[in-house]
């Protein structure tokens, strides 16, 4: 069954979150979907939303604690209130815009896998890495799990190329096939593909073998893109 995120990113507001959250959640419901939706909404949108087994909210970011004097972060006292249990760990605007490295990266997924929660962990080459061939790339790659229990029990991968996300430039099928038989060759979880990701390609992308979702990002914002991509992908 396919896996389908859709990660907010800084948009929506809490009301139109709500609003958002309400709607997929009837969608689901009465079209008895069973793909596993997860949705990671502004850390200020989060709230107890009543949804259907198969939607999951999460948050997009905290920090490695439960709570302290740590400015503008969030932590599990605020996650718990309203039974956040899932999380993006590794994105590549937190790798490459907020500067996270990749120490601070595992201390947060070994932190958050105490927890038990269900991570999905990023990773993605920069397009002067893709460019040095896959060789190259897997090996930037492979840097990325340094430190990160690959064997996790509630451990999602997503493979999402720097290059291609948010700039409507999507990898091909070759690229992403290549890059996930490689990983899928040495980590057993399901692995996700992200970066440009929307109605039009998202059938295609999630049929490729070793891909077994997606997280999107803009091409989700809208709800009922959103609908219609869990429907384009609901038999996978
Ligand atoms: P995009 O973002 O769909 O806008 O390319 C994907 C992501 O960052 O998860």
């Amino acid at each position: 069954m396919a896996i389908i995120a859709s990660n907010f990113k800084t948009n929506h507001t809490r009301k139109s979150t709500a609003t958002f959250i309400e709607e997929l959640n009837s969608f689901l419901d009465e079209k008895s979907i069973s793909s596993d939706v997860y949705v990671f909404p502004t850390a200020t949108s989060l709230d107890e939303f009543n949804t259907v087994s198969n939607l999951t909210l999460g948050v997009q970011n905290a920090y490695a604690t439960a709570k302290g004097s740590f400015t503008g972060e969030i932590g599990t006292e605020q996650l718990d209130e309203f039974g956040i249990k899932t999380i993006l760990i590794g994105h590549s605007e937190r790798r490459h815009i907020l500067k996270e490295s990749q120490e601070e990266i595992t201390k947060k997924f070994n932190f958050y896998k105490e927890l038990g929660y269900t991570i999905i962990y990023c990773i993605g080459e920069p397009l002067e890495v893709k460019e040095q061939g896959l060789e190259k790339t897997l090996e930037y790659l492979y840097e990325q799990f340094v430190g990160i229990d690959t064997n996790y029990e509630n451990l999602i991968l997503a493979y999402e190329p720097v290059w291609a996300i948010g700039t409507g430039v999507t990898a091909t099928n070759n690229d992403i096939k290549a890059v996930h038989s490689a990983i899928k060759q040495k980590i057993s979880k399901p692995l996700l593909y992200g970066g440009s990701v929307k109605v039009a390609n998202v059938r295609e992308i999630c049929s490729i073998d070793g891909v077994d979702g997606t997280l999107i990002g803009t091409a989700s914002w809208v709800v009922e893109d959103f609908k219609q991509i869990i429907e384009n992908t609901k038999d996978l």
